[in-house]
Formats: structure tokens, sequence, C-alpha cells
């Protein structure tokens, strides 16, 4: 992602090919599409998605209102706890002119033991696209396969594409070039550290991660983005040593030891990831003008200090923000008329 000047609207309807767009796409790809994974997209429709997100995040500032989606209504659907996803898609979809349902209670959407078929197909009926947050990537792979809508992964056990689409948005507006950036990430191999790996491959970053021994990341999701690196240029490292992947960084990333549905393992995750800690001591091993990024919630104290959080060089409520801009944009393209 190297420039934020293309427009997204034309008549209010949202719009792909500029002249001078740079992924030299006819039409909107994204149009009807499903997000499971940052993998789902090329490396050209990632940059799009950032750069409408940057477009419709300055307009909005601007006090520019667009509203393509008057009369659609949308799904959110979440089967694990939330604070930033729930809050950012219902205003993101608002915002957008559509209606938000959040199902998150014990009653609704998937509890009474109704099939995902039916549960979908009964759903599509009312709405134009589904965000679901759940536990195996399998589950949502199961509703993308029965909707003939979008459906949008907001959150799984194995990835965070909307929190990703955030995340390099912010490095973008905090760093520029992604190309050019060195992505530090210490700690847990989870749904994260899988992001991070998808979108530093399709940016082309250098993404080092450490972790401790037997938390690295999934090797099959490992070697798929090693695959799509070897195309973007992009380097992903893997190690055991946080002062190893530190050094140089650019940008430096933690996150909760003890992800959601983790939290029998807590007191285990705590010993093994002592030394993990990102402290104003570590993060001086970064470069010059390094940032520090975290997903949220963070446990204060456990996988980062204090001191870091609330730092000068802390981008995370930048990053918290973008969740509404990233997912606002990834609604307006993949929401569009085929
Ligand atoms: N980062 C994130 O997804 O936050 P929530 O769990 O609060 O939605
Ligand atoms: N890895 C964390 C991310 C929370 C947004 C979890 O899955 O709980």
């Amino acid at each position: 992602m190297t420039d934020d000047k293309q427009s997204m609207t034309v008549n209010g309807s949202p719009v792909w090919g500029d002249l001078d767009d740079p992924c030299k796409l006819k039409g909107n790809p994204l149009a009807g599409r499903d997000l499971l994974r940052l993998l789902d997209l090329t490396p050209a429709e990632m940059h799009k998605l950032l750069s409408t997100a940057r477009s419709q995040k300055t307009a909005w500032n601007a006090n520019e209102r667009v509203q393509p989606y008057v009369g659609k209504a949308v799904a959110v659907i979440l089967e694990k706890p939330s604070l930033r996803t729930r809050v950012s898609f219902e205003v993101g979809i608002t915002r957008l002119g559509a209606h938000p349902i959040v199902m998150s209670d014990a009653n609704s959407a998937f509890s009474r033991g109704e099939t995902i078929q039916d549960t979908i197909k009964v759903l599509e009926r009312f709405v134009d696209a589904i965000v679901i947050r759940s536990f195996a990537q399998q589950r949502v792979e199961e509703i993308a396969h029965w909707a003939s809508i979008p459906v949008i992964n907001a959150l799984t056990d194995d990835y965070h594409p909307c929190q990703g689409l955030a995340d390099f948005l912010t490095m973008f507006e905090h760093r520029g070039d992604l190309s050019k950036l060195k992505l530090a990430y210490i700690g847990d191999g989870n749904n994260m550290a899988h992001t991070y790996l998808e979108g530093g491959a399709l940016t082309g970053m250098r993404v080092s991660i450490a972790t401790p021994q037997g938390y690295e990341p999934d090797p099959k999701i490992t070697s798929e983005c090693r695959a799509l690196a070897k195309e973007t240029g992009a380097v992903l490292e893997l190690c055991y040593d946080p002062e190893q992947a530190l050094q140089a960084a650019d940008v430096v990333i933690t996150d909760t030891w003890t992800s959601m549905g983790d939290e029998a393992e807590h007191d285990v995750r705590l010993k093994a990831f002592s030394g993990f800690q990102i402290t104003a001591d570590s993060f001086r091993l970064a470069a010059a003008g390094a940032i520090f990024l975290h997903c949220l919630p963070a446990h204060r104290g456990e996988e980062v200090t204090d001191e870091v959080m609330d730092a000068p060089y802390s981008a995370i409520y930048d990053e918290a923000e973008n969740r509404l801009h990233a997912q606002k944009a990834l609604l307006s393209l993949t929401m569009a008329d085929i």
C-alpha cells in the first residue's frame, strides 16, 4: 500500500477501478465475497481494502457521509465475548446505512441445535451479510459454504482477519510503505500470529515471530504464507528468542498469552511465556520510530507492561479505531452488487 488517493464511491455506490488504480482491476472482485482469512485475498485486493479504508476514513473525518446500503441488514453472530468487534461492526454497519442485528446471547442463532444449513438458509432470506465470531475455523467455513451472501470471520481460533486489516492500516498510517517494514510479534503462535504471517506475506513485509517452544504458529499456515512470500518478496521468520525478533523492528506486537478458549491453561502459559513480556527495555531493541500494537484486550503486567502500553510510541487506540474503518471498507466492497 503506497497511497490513499483512490475515490471509493460514485453516486453513493462503491466502485473499484479508478484509472490510476495500482491494482489495475476492472469491476469489484470483492463483491459478494467472503473473508474467512487474509489469504482469501490477493495482494492487490489487500491493497485495495486498505486504500479504501484510508479513503473512507479521510472522507468521514471531513464530514462526508455516504450511505450506500440503506435498507440492507447485517447479522453479527458472536459465539465468544467481544467489545471492539461488536461495537465497531455495529457502528460501521450503521454508518453504511444498513441495520446491524447483533446476536450474542445464549438464545439466538445456533443455540437450539438447528443445523448450520437451516440456520444460514433462513438467515440469508433476511440479511445481506453475516459476520461471525466463533471457535473452530471449520465452523465458519461451513457457514460460508451454505451462505450465498458474504460471510466475514470476526475471529476464530485460527485467524482474526478483520483485526489484521485494522493493524496493517495502522502500520501504514504510522510507518508508511508496508513492504519496507519489519514486524516483530512476540508471544503465542495463535490466531493473531497467523494473521500477521498472512498479512505480511500479502504486503511483502519482513515478519519475525518469537514464541516459546511448543507455541509456534501452525506449520501448515506458515508454509502457505511462505509460498505466497516467494511471490511478494516477504520474509517470514520464526524463532524462540524475543531479542532476535525485536532487533530493528519497525512495529512491535504482542497478544494475550491466554486466548479465548485457552483459559484452563492460564497458569501453565504464564510460566511458559515468562521472558516474552514486552517491556520498555526490550522495546529499545526495536528501530528508531518503532510503534507498539496490541489487538486488545491486553493483560497489563503479563504480555506487556503499563509503561509500553501507555508510551508515546504505543498506537493501540489508533489500532482499535481502525477496526471500524477497515471493516466498513470490507463491507462496502463485499456487500456491493455483483
Ligand atoms: N481485538 C478484538 O477483537 O477485541 P474484542 O475481542 O473486544 O472484540
Ligand atoms: N488471541 C486473542 C485475540 C483476542 C482479540 C483471542 O483469541 O482471544
